[in-house]
């Protein structure tokens, strides 16, 4: 018997809850069905050399796994960008990296490069992914609003915003290591070409990255740190709590709210505290 439309709803809504939000075939497999195990691969061999009655095979090249190549080609392809058109370009044309083929859009930046106050988040979450835009879903809104109660608006061009990674993790997984380490080159020559006066570090994957250090957020928040960026120097930069952890812990708005009061009163003119 043919499943009807609401006990279809309901089992999709069943793999929402369970955290299946992802679609990575092109086709539905129907999970459904019983299938016979599989029979074993047989191994591989040499392919012949072309010739009379040899058929052409399809060889579909796979994403160049991250390694120290990819590592090197990304820090070359960093460097040659002299814009911030370029290096979009050259983080889209960045093939060595598996997150790029399961994102659906390259999330950038957002906001005004020329505001001289960067913010840095982790990495695009769905909404992000779908839109294009970093800190747009839920997260992007609460944020916004923080921003607002201190006088800065995205719209009005008070900050620019992009991310350690510019493409989503499926299912919004932490970025591994290895992944910040590959697009770090990215980010640090985002901060170059944009020569913010002022960075924001949102959450501890930014804060680590750029901090390069292994401490928790709740010990770097709260104050300014100096970060090192190759053809700018050094750049002052807050951290704080990231507004997913918020969402999650409202009490630490407390803690966040601090902060954004202590970047205001750097945005007017103190010194940066530390
Ligand atoms: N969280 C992030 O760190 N970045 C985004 O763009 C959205 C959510």
């Amino acid at each position: 018997m043919e499943p009807d439309r609401a006990s279809l709803l309901a089992a999709l809504a069943l793999q929402l809850d369970w955290g299946a939000e992802e679609a990575l075939e092109e086709a539905p497999p129907d999970r459904s069905v019983r299938r016979a195990p599989a029979a074993p691969e047989p191994p591989q061999r040499a392919m012949p050399a072309a010739g009379p009655g040899t058929r052409p095979v399809a060889v579909r090249t796979p994403a160049a796994a991250p390694g120290p190549a990819a590592a090197s080609r990304a820090a070359e392809a960093a460097a040659a960008a002299g814009t911030l058109d370029a290096l979009r370009d050259a983080i889209a044309a960045f093939d060595g990296s598996a997150l790029r083929e399961t994102a659906t859009n390259l999330v950038f930046s957002d906001g005004d490069p020329a505001s001289g106050l960067l913010l840095i988040g982790e990495a695009p979450g769905a909404e992000e992914d779908r839109l294009g835009r970093p800190f747009v879903g839920q997260s992007g809104q609460l944020l916004d609003r923080m921003l607002a109660s201190i006088g800065l608006s995205r719209e009005a061009g008070g900050f620019a915003i992009t991310n350690i990674l510019p493409w989503r993790p499926p299912g919004n997984r932490t970025p591994t290591d290895a992944e910040i380490a590959l697009f770090l080159p990215f980010v640090l020559r985002h901060i170059a070409l944009v020569r913010p006066r002022h960075v924001v570090l949102l959450g501890a994957t930014a804060a680590r990255a750029l901090l390069r250090t292994k401490e928790g957020i709740t010990r770097l928040r709260g104050r300014w740190h100096r970060i090192k960026v190759e053809g700018l120097g050094e750049a002052p930069a807050l951290a704080t709590l990231h507004p997913a952890y918020l969402l999650r812990t409202p009490a630490a708005k407390r803690d966040a709210w601090a902060d954004l009061l202590m970047l205001r009163r750097t945005l007017d003119g103190a010194p940066p505290e530390s």
